[in-house]
């Protein structure tokens, strides 16, 4: 029974939520008149030296005391004899838990906040560097239009920003404390709900009691929001093992953030990024576990919710390493431009800047240009070479109003400086970009 029962293998990182929220309640059963001051300030004083003693790693944590609160109450009894019976007055382990676990959250939706702005500081210094450093874009993993470095860089601040969006909204909506709610059905002292939520930093207390010990949708957010950035990482990271092998060369990882291989000299693996790239699996894991352990759950409290917090730790602990890994990675990494600006010229890159051309100037239809387009692209690989390695007597094949200004739009610095709609791949642009973001995030 103890086996399964204890939780104090892992809820020990609680303990500094634990005490906070206890302190807060004391003081406030002492301000309603259900403590003396004599007994809360006792409790106070106990509380911080337990607080310092598991800090210190002095602690002994005992499983027959099951829980963090239990194994907390118990050693205030030995400090401070009888006062430490009368903590526990008005609450319930199942507020008392619900509360710390949200303090514990809300302080990792912080610092996940944290993580996430230094990743996009990361990114937008990378984008201000390449701003016109030419790379294929791709679509289907085919080369599709050239687009700019800092473009591309941009897009994942895009992402991580939503993802930074996400944990704000996720803070806001929790930040509600169920403490009070005591075992499930509120009490009969007459505590002052405000005062406690107010002093560990709530905006309110929690409305409904059944609801305030029972609600884990603040974990499933967190773990949401959670899921939703890890596989943003994932998709990066993946774009990082191509864009640093052999075959592409558009990046080299520093060495701080690749390994060797034990048995191949020449080897240099980006192991970071393949391991940011795996976090996705335990944190959507967490994600869908917690999910599942709530399914089906009567209210009010059951046990069954112990199983919230290994899944919130990992996946906590888990993304905070992948952000940092990430962040390193990003501010390290180098791009390779002239390998960028020689790739983002093949696969016929411009033709759809000549089916433009062919509408702008020829006032053609543009599923004819498209055709026309479609020919020349015919010819140049019959004759092994690029768009703009075409004659213009080779264009007028094709259609005779071809004119040799049609060779301006088709090298690749022309291609990405002419994309000045909003949002487009123009260095202009990303420079706009990397301003606004800059103003919002520095
Ligand atoms: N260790 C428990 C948990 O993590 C604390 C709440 C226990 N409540 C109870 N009624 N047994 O959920």
């Amino acid at each position: 029974m103890e086996a399964i029962n204890a939780s104090i293998g892992f809820d020990q990182r609680l303990a500094a939520q634990d005490i906070a929220g206890s302190r807060a309640h004391a003081a406030m059963l002492a301000a309603t008149g259900i403590l003396t001051d004599k007994d809360a300030d006792a409790i106070g004083e106990g509380l911080l030296t337990v607080l310092s003693e598991i800090e210190g790693g002095t602690f002994q944590f005992s499983t027959a005391l099951e829980d963090i609160h239990m194994n907390v109450e118990a050693r205030l009894k030995e400090l401070i004899g009888d006062p430490a019976g009368r903590v526990h007055t008005g609450r319930s382990r199942n507020d008392q838990v619900a509360t710390d676990f949200k303090l514990w959250v809300r302080d990792q939706l912080d610092a996940t906040e944290g993580a996430l702005l230094a990743l996009i500081r990361a990114l937008l210094t990378q984008a201000e560097a390449g701003a016109d450093w030419v790379m294929p874009g791709f679509t289907h993993l085919q080369v599709a239009q050239p687009v700019t470095w800092g473009h591309h860089m941009m897009a994942y601040v895009e992402m991580f920003a939503r993802d930074l969006g996400r944990m704000r909204d996720a803070r806001a909506r929790m930040n509600e404390c169920p403490l009070g709610a005591a075992a499930l059905a509120g009490t009969s002292f007459p505590i002052d709900r405000d005062m406690t939520a107010q002093a560990l930093g709530f905006d309110r207390p929690a409305a409904n009691s059944l609801d305030a010990v029972s609600d884990r949708d603040f974990a499933l957010e967190f773990l949401g929001a959670a899921s939703i950035c890890a596989m943003h990482l994932s998709r990066m990271a993946e774009e990082l093992v191509i864009w640093s092998s052999a075959q592409f060369r558009f990046v080299t990882l520093s060495d701080r953030f690749s390994t060797g291989s034990s048995i191949m000299p020449q080897k240099k693996n980006p192991d970071a990024a393949e391991l940011i790239r795996a976090k996705i699996g335990r944190i959507f894991g967490a994600n869908v576990a917690l999910t599942m352990v709530m399914k089906g759950l009567p209210l009010a409290y059951s046990k069954d919710m112990q199983e919230d917090k290994e899944q919130v730790f990992d996946a906590a602990d888990n993304l905070m390493l992948a952000l940092a890994a990430m962040e390193g990675m990003v501010r390290d990494m180098s791009a390779n431009v002239a390998v960028l600006e020689a790739a983002a010229a093949t696969g016929f890159s411009t033709a759809t800047d000549l089916a433009d051309w062919l509408v702008r100037v020829l006032d053609m239809p543009f599923r004819e240009a498209h055709h026309v387009t479609g020919t020349l692209v015919g010819m140049a690989e019959a004759k092994g070479v690029d768009l703009p390695d075409l004659s213009l007597e080779d264009m007028q094949s094709v259609h005779a109003d071809i004119r040799k200004d049609v060779f301006d739009v088709l090298g690749v610095h022309n291609s990405v400086a002419s994309r000045v709609s909003y949002g487009g791949t123009a260095p202009a642009q990303v420079r706009a970009q990397v301003a606004r973001w800059k103003g919002i995030v520095t």
